[in-house]
């Protein structure tokens, strides 16, 4: 299967899946299995959550992560203080990258926007260098899309 047919699929079965609850963790550990599960080339698909001013380690698939990043910092931080995707082709050009997993060798970072603003961001990456590209961010945007529609509570957040 291609890559523009597993999203397709993807994004069919997530509204599916993300209907079972309305417990927000529930939502976010299941909607990280599923991305995972969809694409063998992400090593490492999770959560970063805004808790009182700290991006902290939400729900995740892959190998123990760091636990918080400040804003600003790694590409999360800078993605979540940009409210912007950013697509790192070559983790070792990012400046101020945060390593978690040494083998880790390309990024993507999305924010969630949840009532106007960020409130954490979707984090994927892979041991492959260049694996994500427009594909990706056109329809993980959207993947979180459904996911922030399915949460009926921000509650980290406040
Ligand atoms: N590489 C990220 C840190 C989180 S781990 O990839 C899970 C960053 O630079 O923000």
């Amino acid at each position: 299967m291609n890559k523009e047919e597993a999203y397709r699929q993807l994004l069919i079965e997530l509204p599916h899946l993300l209907s079972e609850s309305d417990d927000s963790m529930a939502t976010l550990a299941n909607a990280a299995a599923l991305i995972k599960q969809a694409f063998p080339l992400f090593s490492w698909v999770g959560f970063y959550l805004l808790k009182k001013g700290v991006l902290v380690l939400g729900p995740f698939q892959g190998a123990p992560a760091c636990v918080s990043i400040q804003l600003g910092r790694g590409v999360c931080g800078t993605s979540f203080v940009q409210n912007e995707t950013i697509v790192v082709e070559d983790v070792r050009t990012f400046p101020g990258h945060i390593a978690c997993d040494a083998r880790s060798l390309s990024e993507i970072v999305i924010p969630m926007k949840k009532d106007g603003r960020v409130v954490g961001v979707l984090d994927i990456d892979s041991h492959a260098l260049a694996t994500f590209d427009a594909v990706d961010q056109r329809s993980l945007e959207k993947a979180v899309t459904i996911i922030v529609d399915h949460l009926t509570s921000v509650s980290w957040a406040s």
